[in-house]
């Protein structure tokens, strides 16, 4: 059958079908494909066909979003006649790639410019061992990133450089994308598709009608979620700030997971729209056009569309260019990424605005070098067995001094100090398939949650417990203060008593003169833990990625190699292998 989108009348349609029906289904594919060129892109997937283009699409993803995009590349490819398939980094050794011709790769950067998670065997080996030679491999790659960070889209980088010096032909440039993916991917994936060449291009034999699509929440349509309770957990006397949220999902038909995240999309601050307007000098009554929404007053854009805070090389960039400043040029200079990085820290877009645009700016000029606010990530507490129709989240509101100023984070303090009891706040849930509680109901279950960490940890010990779960559970908590920052104290006792939680470790870092963390108790207990492990416990780390994470990953090394009585590089390969068989998950932000 011909494609909808086929330019013909009912007529020749009809005509042009009957010729197909008479040829071989190769010769009948091609040809649907030529007749269809140039018409809109078909309605629904259609079976790959003999013959089409084979093509690989290889992600690597932390939180999900390259996984997405990878689905979503396949089925788009399917749809115009390729035969694809999405694989998984963490499932693939570099040798394998030897076996494709065509290969798409979507891959994140997270920590420092470092690859996710997931995917850090596959990059190490990628990146250091021999290589394959991959001379008849064709390629492009889409690089998942956030311009706030330096290391904008490494991962990407590194294996894209790589494999061209593996041999491999690029087909397409490499698309490095900000926090809004969606665009850039889309028009990255039609272009590649594109190069691939013309065998598989715009071909489909079967197209069904498209099913009628559920109203679906998400980054584009999030869910108005009404907040129905907000408790401070930290005790009188505190230098914390976290709250416990919890919001209504009723009427969303929005599920999750424990393991799953919530994604918040937040409004700036009065304060922080009005530090910009006051830099740049403009009163906030012009209008300015944001993408997607048309005409709008630049007030209520720089409050609900704009990233008016995150300071970074890529907004430099635009400000120079409109201010023509010498000043700034030097700091971006190549050789002064030190200095680059020292202006960065603590300051907002508003400080350099004053620092190198002190005339003011043109209202379209501001609304120009703005990205858009991006949502933000927050690891669901509850779980929906023991809240439904609810979601719960643990969130530590960020505020700091810097350079004589306070400052705050956007979407913690909206929800602290912008949204009351009975407000709604946007949202939607994002699945994280990389964490979740063992399929088995009787698999032993060790947590590491310091701080907001511990969040996803509320949410296994809830739902394990709803199920009514054999398996033990052992949470290794730390904040600074027992009497002020023991967060949910009074829910693990209770679940101590009743026998869902089976061990609890404190670690409180300042009630005496020296730190004492997670890991310091994860080695005093380090028989019973590697005793856990060997009886096939799962081990999952939650909370601060910069120093939490490595410090508690290092330990439990030195707990294998000390209780196993193994090597550092075997304890290393021992943990490396319960990372392999997803039996070492982490959540780390
Ligand atoms: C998968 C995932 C799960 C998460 N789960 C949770 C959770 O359960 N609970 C939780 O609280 N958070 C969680 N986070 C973090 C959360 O998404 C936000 O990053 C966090 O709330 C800060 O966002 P914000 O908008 O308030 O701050 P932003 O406006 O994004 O500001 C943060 C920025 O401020 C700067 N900054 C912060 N502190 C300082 C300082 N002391 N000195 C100088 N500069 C500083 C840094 O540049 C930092 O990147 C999670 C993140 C991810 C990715
Ligand atoms: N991206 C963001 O902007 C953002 C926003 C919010 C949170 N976070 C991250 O998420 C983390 C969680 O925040 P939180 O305030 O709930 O808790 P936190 O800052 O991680 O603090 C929890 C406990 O961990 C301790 N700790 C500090 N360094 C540690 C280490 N190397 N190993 C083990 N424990 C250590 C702290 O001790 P001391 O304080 O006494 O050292 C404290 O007792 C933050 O550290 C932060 O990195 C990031
Ligand atoms: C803790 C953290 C660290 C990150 N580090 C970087 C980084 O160094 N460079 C970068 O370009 N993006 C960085 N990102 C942004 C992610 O790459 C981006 O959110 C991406 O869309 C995630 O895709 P994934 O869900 O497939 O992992 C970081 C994000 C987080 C939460």
């Amino acid at each position: 059958m011909l494609p909808e989108h086929a330019p013909f009348s009912p007529d020749q349609r009809r005509a042009v079908e009957i010729a197909l029906a008479g040829l071989d289904p190769s010769q009948r594919f091609w040809l649907a494909g030529f007749l269809s060129a140039g018409g809109a892109p078909a309605t629904a997937a259609a079976p790959a066909a003999a013959g089409s283009t084979k093509l690989t699409v290889l992600y690597g993803t932390e939180s999900g979003n390259a996984e997405k995009l990878a689905d979503l590349s396949v089925k788009t490819a399917k749809k115009r006649g390729f035969q694809a398939v999405a694989k998984n980094m963490s499932d693939l050794a570099p040798a394998d790639l030897a076996k494709f011709e065509n290969l798409l790769v979507i891959v994140s950067t997270w920590g420092d410019g470092e690859p996710p998670e997931s995917a850090t065997a596959f990059y190490k080996e990628f990146m250091n061992g021999s290589g394959p030679e991959l001379k008849k491999l064709r390629f492009s790659v889409c690089a998942l990133g956030d311009t706030a960070y330096e290391k904008f889209c490494q991962t990407g980088k590194d294996i894209d450089a790589r494999l061209e010096k593996l041999g491999a032909t690029r087909i397409h440039a490499r698309q490095d994308c900000d926090v809004e993916f969606e665009e850039p991917h889309a028009t990255w994936l039609d272009a590649a598709l594109k190069a691939f060449g013309p065998s598989a291009a715009g071909a489909t034999l079967e197209v069904a009608t498209a099913a009628p699509v559920a109203t679906e929440f998400g980054k584009k349509n999030p869910f108005p979620s009404e907040l129905l309770e907000k408790v401070l957990l930290n005790g009188k006397g505190t230098t914390k700030e976290t709250w416990h949220y919890e919001l209504s999902l009723e009427g969303s038909g929005m599920s999750y997971e424990p393991g799953d995240a919530l994604a918040v999309i937040p409004v700036n601050a009065p304060d922080i729209v009005e530090g910009i307007l006051k830099a740049s000098k403009l009163s906030g009554g012009e209008s300015v056009e944001v993408k997607g929404s048309g005409s709008k007053l630049l007030a209520d854009a720089l409050r609900e569309d704009f990233d008016i805070t995150a300071l970074s090389r890529a907004v430099l960039t635009k400000l120079q260019a409109l201010s023509g400043s010498e000043k700034l040029a030097a700091l971006l200079a190549d050789d002064a990424k030190d200095q680059l990085k020292d202006y960065l820290w603590g300051r907002w877009i508003a400080d350099a605005i004053a620092d190198f645009a002190p005339g003011g700016l043109a209202a379209a000029d501001l609304a120009s070098i703005f990205r858009k606010l991006p949502p933000r990530l927050y690891s669901i507490a509850s779980s929906p067995l023991a809240h439904p129709g609810e979601v719960h989240l643990t969130v530590a509101s960020v505020r700091y001094q810097a350079h004589g100023q306070p400052r705050k984070g956007v979407a913690s303090t909206y929800l602290a100090d912008l949204v009351e009891k009975g407000g709604q706040v946007p949202v939607y849930t994002h699945q994280n398939k990389n964490f979740r509680l063992p399929a088995s109901s009787d698999t032993p279950v060790i947590m590491v949650g310091p701080g907001t960490g511990v969040a996803p940890f509320r949410a296994f010990v809830e739902h394990r417990a709803a199920l009514g779960n054999p398996g033990k559970n052992w949470l290794f908590f730390g904040d600074q203060r027992y009497t002020y920052d023991f967060l949910y104290q009074t829910e693990w006792q209770e679940h101590l008593k009743d026998g869902n939680l089976t061990k609890l470790d404190v670690a409180f870092s300042r009630d005496q003169p020296e730190k004492v963390y997670v890991q310091h108790r994860m080695i005093e207990r380090a028989k019973d833990l590697y005793a856990w492990l060997q009886d096939g416990a799962h081990f999952y780390v939650c909370g601060d990625a910069s120093r939490m994470a490595h410090d508690v990953h290092e330990a439990l090394i030195t707990v294998v190699e000390k209780q196993g009585g193994f090597s550092r590089e075997v304890a290393e390969a021992y943990v490396e292998d319960l990372k392999k068989s997803k039996r070492y998950q982490r959540d780390v932000y």
